[in-house]
């Protein structure tokens, strides 16, 4: 069989743990899929740097689109980030020379996901994204494979490692943010722009995608009703605590009476409730289906091993040959939901 060979595009705290399983794991991987993976070619902004793997094997592409058009890739893997700009333009640039792609990148999905996913489906391309929403934890695989037969009527939880390490470290050590963002960096949890972590937005971002393919409907992040943890004090924590509560940025997307209702924001839950017991870059997701019930996903929701972990599972996928819809269904069949909310009342 032929191998299955990559082109991947950023090369940061994912992209090098990616190279990595791929190099440590060659036979495994072949083993589980019946196809050699390799890495043909890479790219990312800086090629002169350190990045603790070999990387020359492989081609070099300064600009990820000439990358994602090569002839000697079968499937594109944009690990670089961004809502728009290279990683938007290399992923289209890959569909339309008939390449598979695989994203950790929940903000280009979140804004961009229905038209990507129209213009893969239309050029019989698949796009994957497990990595994209809480790391490590195989919750897109869940919803779209093992919940298929289920209604579902709820989805919420923790999404975001760096929120959920502030906070329990805020706690822990009574450090404020600006500590602890350093320490979250070290981490590789922080997003490019750490805002959109602290503001609720990168979460945000996950929980539209996981309200899509729980409910059959469009993505629609702008409908998110979002508050970041800014605002959230030492004082806040330690009264939460006084009264056995926890502060934990919470995501709850269900479908109610007026529409789709996607939340996020931070809520006091209980201390000694597993959603109280997470600590660090842990994330936890509910899903309620009707035949399943309740299911718990809990594990590592960012980071290099936890992050490459997932992004690994589609790259598998592919190379056995299974072609799922990017939302779980074909992509024009997806509702325009109706937005029960707007904004955090
Ligand atoms: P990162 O460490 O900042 O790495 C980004 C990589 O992209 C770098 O190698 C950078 O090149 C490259 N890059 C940026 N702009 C580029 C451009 N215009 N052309 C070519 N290369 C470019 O980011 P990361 O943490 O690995 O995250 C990557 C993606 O995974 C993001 O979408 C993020 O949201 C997502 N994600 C991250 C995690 C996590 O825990 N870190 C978890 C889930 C999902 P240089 O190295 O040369 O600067
Ligand atoms: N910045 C994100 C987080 C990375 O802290 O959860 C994982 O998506």
């Amino acid at each position: 069989t032929s191998p299955l060979r990559l082109g991947i595009a950023g090369l940061g705290t994912v992209g090098v743990g990616v190279v990595r399983i791929i190099q440590q794991q060659a036979d495994l991987l072949e083993l589980r899929t019946g196809r050699r993976i390799e890495i043909s070619a890479v790219s990312a902004r800086t090629r002169d740097k350190d990045r603790g793997v070999d990387l020359s094997d492989y081609a070099w592409e300064d600009d990820p689109v000439d990358l994602a058009r090569r002839d000697d890739i079968d499937l594109f893997v944009e690990l670089m980030g961004g809502d728009a700009g290279p990683a938007k333009e290399s992923t289209e640039a890959a569909l339309a020379a008939g390449k598979d792609v695989v994203t950790a990148n929940k903000a280009m999905l979140a804004h961009h996901g229905q038209a990507l996913a129209e213009t893969a489906e239309a050029a019989g391309r698949v796009i994957r994204y497990e990595a994209a929403v809480a790391g490590g934890i195989p919750v897109m695989k869940a919803l779209t494979e093992g919940l298929a037969g289920n209604e579902i009527s709820r989805v919420m939880g923790v999404m975001n490692g760096t929120c959920n390490y502030i906070l329990t470290q805020m706690q822990a050590t009574r450090q404020g943010y600006d500590a602890l963002f350093a320490e979250a960096d070290k981490l590789g949890y922080l997003e490019a722009d750490p805002n959109l972590d602290v503001g609720g937005i990168d979460a945000g971002h996950k929980l539209s995608l996981l309200a899509s393919v729980a409910f059959g409907t469009q993505v629609d992040f702008e409908a998110v009703a979002l508050e970041g943890i800014q605002s959230v004090t030492l004082e806040d924590i330690d009264a939460a605590a006084d009264m056995g509560y926890r502060i934990k940025l919470l995501g709850v997307a269900q479908i109610t009476g007026r529409g789709l209702e996607q939340r996020m924001s931070p809520c006091l839950v209980p201390a000694n409730s597993p959603l109280g017991q997470l600590e660090g870059g842990t994330n936890m997701v509910v899903i309620e289906g009707d035949s399943v019930g309740q299911i718990v996903l809990r594990g590592a929701g960012a980071g290099e091993g936890p992050t490459a972990s997932a992004v690994l599972s589609d790259v598998i996928d592919i190379a056995r040959g299974l072609r799922l819809p990017t939302f779980g269904q074909p992509a024009t069949t997806l509702r325009r939901a109706r937005a029960a909310t707007a904004a955090v009342p």
